[in-house]
């Protein structure tokens, strides 16, 4: 990749092969202000853009949105090693240009104080721009109004959690009132979905029969409890008339229910994250299986290798639930899976896992913006992400297919670790820009000032992806 210096203001990407979610096209991408101003064909750009790169040989992709991450997540004695500085940077190494945070609320925080708060944290130290979720952990009903604030504010979106009992777990009633909320709203609902009764259950006949030894944690969530609670949760949908989203599915089944809602007329979604599409159970006989300590748990290899067929079509998303923990927190009770915090690092290799397989012929590279950028933006209703198109933010992935990353120490996630770590990927993000503003350049850091944006979103009119 060459840079070269010319007059006026901008910056022109010449030569490069540009990846929009319906078609692939040579031209070249003209920036102004901060958005695209046009694809040209090659060598028809103006030549007085104050940046020129030559990108011939490289793709040109719109930068990935990740729509669900944990940044200093709180769980029992531990938080996340990260904060919103740090974060964004890793994303940014990794091609996302864009996040949406849940603001889960603390014991003493309502959801709206949770979402003003993140607001703050993030403000000034973020360099991507970034959204939030609103989430509901505890008293529902009161909550209600806090739903309306947030979606006035632009964040209209709300999360749910069937699973974890005294923390944020919320009963059906609970959940139904706060689908009916968003419905009126325009809201999204978004649902954790693991039946709680059956996780603990299952834990409790673990505890009994063998041991809660971490290498034990897929028998302690089965596959029932994620079913279950996929069922249920999409049956108050229906009732309600809300739009539901199901988060990290793992299993090819809820997928199917998924469908099924969407024949009975529910504006259903889901997302899978890709922990769940490229590693399986048996990282829970490796020497560190607490690393893998994650709700739901790892799925059989059966049930991995089905889910694929169910992407871009039930699971409209690829996300990845970023959650920093470091290996030692991991390892304080990894003789007692119900101790462990859980959750994976994965902000910053999301998207180059997941190009990795489409560079492999695992899927194509316009499926690969679809499920990484152009359509969580279309149905969160971040307007001006997740395309190339003229008009858009000018948030660019430059990527070079013939390079290779190596993925070691969890790259630049304060976590230290990746479950990813030891792969050798296909592809390597060699650019990054945000907004017209180079993040990366050449794999590196390129030591922008933090200036993301909060973004404030739309609420859904219709159910179109
Ligand atoms: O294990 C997970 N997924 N931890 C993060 C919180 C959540 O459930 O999304
Ligand atoms: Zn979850
Ligand atoms: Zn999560």
């Amino acid at each position: 990749m060459r840079w070269q210096s010319s007059k006026a203001s901008g910056l022109i990407i010449r030569g490069g092969t540009v990846v929009l979610e319906s078609e692939i096209i040579q031209a070249d991408v003209v920036i102004d202000g901060g958005h695209v101003a046009a694809l040209t064909a090659p060598g028809h750009a103006p030549s007085d853009g104050e940046l020129a790169l030559e990108a011939s040989g490289a793709l040109v992709l719109p930068g990935a949105v990740d729509i669900h991450t944990h940044v200093g997540l709180s769980f029992g004695e531990f938080t996340t090693r990260d904060d919103f500085a740090s974060a964004t940077r890793a994303a940014a190494l990794g091609g996302t240009t864009t996040i949406l945070e849940f603001a889960i609320p603390s014991e003493d925080e309502t959801p709206m104080q949770a979402v003003e708060h993140r607001m703050e944290s993030a403000s000034g130290v973020s360099s991507i721009d970034y959204g939030f979720h609103a989430c509901v952990a505890r008293s529902a009903k009161e909550s209600l109004p806090d739903i309306e604030r947030a979606a006035k504010i632009g964040v209209p979106s709300v999360k749910v959690f069937t699973a974890y009992r005294g923390i944020v777990m919320l009963e059906p009633d609970e959940i139904q009132a706060v689908m009916e909320a968003a419905a009126r709203l325009g809201s999204i609902v978004l649902v954790h979905a693991e039946t709680e009764t059956i996780v603990e259950k299952a834990t409790a006949d673990l505890a009994a029969t063998s041991s809660l030894h971490s290498r034990n944690h897929p028998r302690a969530r089965p596959p029932e409890a994620e079913l279950d609670a996929a069922r249920s949760v999409l049956s108050l949908a229906e009732a309600t008339g809300c739009t539901v989203y199901l988060v990290h599915v793992t299993l090819p089944e809820v997928a199917d229910e998924i469908s099924r809602a969407r024949e009975r007329g529910v504006a259903a979604f889901g997302e899978s994250c890709p922990h769940y599409l490229l590693l399986d159970e048996s990282c829970y006989a490796t020497e560190d299986p607490e690393l893998y300590v994650c709700s739901p748990p790892l799925r059989p290899a059966g049930a991995v290798r089905e889910l694929w067929a169910r992407l871009g079509r039930e699971l409209t998303g690829v996300n990845s639930d970023h959650c920093c923990f470091d290996a030692s927190q991991k390892a304080v009770h990894a003789d007692d899976l119900t101790r462990i915090p859980p959750g994976l690092p994965g902000i910053q290799t999301r998207l180059p896992v997941m190009l990795s397989e489409a560079l492999e012929g695992r899927m194509s590279l316009t499926d690969l913006v679809g499920l990484c950028a152009a359509r969580a933006a279309r149905l969160f209703g971040i307007a001006g992400k997740g395309s190339l198109l003229p008009g858009y933010d000018a948030d660019v992935l430059i990527v070079d297919p013939a390079g290779k990353t190596e993925v070691r120490n969890g790259l630049d996630m304060d976590s230290g670790y990746s479950p990813f770590d030891g792969r050798t990927l296909r592809g390597r993000v060699d650019t990054v820009i945000s907004k017209g503003r180079v993040l990366v350049a050449d794999g590196l850091w390129a030591d922008a000032p933090a200036r993301g944006s909060f973004l404030t979103r739309a609420r859904r009119a219709g159910s179109q992806t």
